[in-house]
């Protein structure tokens, strides 16, 4: 069995360690954050629901780095969340020296682990942690298509007054409002979404899923976190389960859909290796065009970080 390490003990970071250990899939999870006390309170609260929650996942909280020793998965949440009026982008100066320091004293104690960035702006951090880590792309990816598609799927079957259960979807893109989300692509158990709602509603959806992330912001003053938190305890699971499950991850592309180097959301397969396989749709013009405008947008905010002496 596992241990998985979650960085950032915030309102993210505390609901990846607590659904994680609902799924009781691993021997420990370490929730480690600078605030040290409250690490060790979150996880001794989520320790203490083991009996009621019915699972053996221990949690340990801490401020060190020795106590994350030998981590298979560590989950990176540690940085400052969006503030009503504030972009994913703004965020870029302070999360980028917290996910190099991080990134560098997890692979102080874990030689070779897989790195899943949750952290904004998230494909820029993702990237910023690959280049910190120097472990292969197909073992440091980031969280945001889960979430984004999750938003899409609930929007959808509210929309069409069915269980978001039956909804499948794929999203690509960056995490920022150019994601894009693929209508065609898009099923209700197993019928074209199309054949069930109208162009218009549909559309409607898609713009409100670009700016889901903002429209929480907007609604509690912080960004999300049950489903942020749960998107990033699913992909755990697969990697865990080694189940080769297909999501929208923001990886590593180097020439698919003709994308130059650069971190993005793509579908990968995610089993025991981490990125197991990018998948490559055959995406219209009108699609791969939405997903190059995406790209560049995710670019200059790379740039920015390339720029950046941290
Ligand atoms: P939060 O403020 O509740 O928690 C962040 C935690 O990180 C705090 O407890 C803080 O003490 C800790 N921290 C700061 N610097 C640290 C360091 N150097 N080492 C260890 N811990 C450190 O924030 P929340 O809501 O949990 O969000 C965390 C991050 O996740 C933010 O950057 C947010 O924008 C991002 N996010 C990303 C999503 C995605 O889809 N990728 C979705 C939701 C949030
Ligand atoms: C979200 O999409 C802010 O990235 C965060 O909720």
């Amino acid at each position: 069995m596992s241990k998985v390490t979650v960085i950032g003990a915030g309102n993210v970071g505390a609901t990846v360690a607590n659904v994680l250990a609902h799924r009781d899939i691993v021997k420990e999870v370490v929730l480690l954050d600078i605030q040290g006390n409250l690490a060790k309170g979150k996880a001794l609260d989520s320790w203490q629901q083991a009996p009621i929650g019915n699972y053996s996942t221990f949690l340990r909280g801490t401020d060190n780095y020795e106590d994350t020793a030998n981590s298979d998965i560590v989950v990176i949440t540690a940085g400052v969340p969006r503030k009503p009026g504030m972009s994913r982008d703004d965020l870029i100066s302070i999360n980028a020296k917290i996910v190099n320091t991080v990134t560098e004293s997890i692979l102080k104690y874990s030689p070779n682990p897989i790195l899943i960035v949750v952290s904004n702006p998230l494909d820029v951090m993702t990237y910023a942690a690959y280049k910190k880590a120097g472990l292969p792309s197909s073992k440091v990816f980031g969280m945001a298509g889960i979430l984004d598609t999750a938003r899409y799927r609930a929007f959808l079957a509210e929309a069409l007054n069915t269980t978001p259960k039956d909804i499948q979807a794929i999203l690509m893109g960056g995490h920022g409002d150019t994601m894009v989300p693929l209508p065609r692509y898009t099923t209700v158990a197993g019928i074209p979404v199309t054949e069930l709602i109208g162009a218009e509603a549909l559309d409607a959806i898609v713009e409100r899923t670009k700016v889901g992330g903002g429209e929480l912001v907007q609604l509690m003053g912080t960004s999300a976190w049950y489903a942020p938190g749960a998107a990033a305890a699913q992909m755990v699971e697969a990697i865990v389960k080694d189940e080769n499950r297909i999501f929208p991850c923001c990886a590593l592309v180097n020439g698919e859909y003709g994308l130059d180097e650069m971190f993005i959301g793509v579908p990968v397969k995610l089993g025991k290796n981490g990125i197991e396989e990018i998948i490559e749709l055959k995406l219209t013009k009108d699609e791969l065009q939405l997903l190059h405008d995406s790209a560049k947008a995710v670019k200059s905010v790379m740039e920015v970080y390339d720029q950046m002496t941290l």
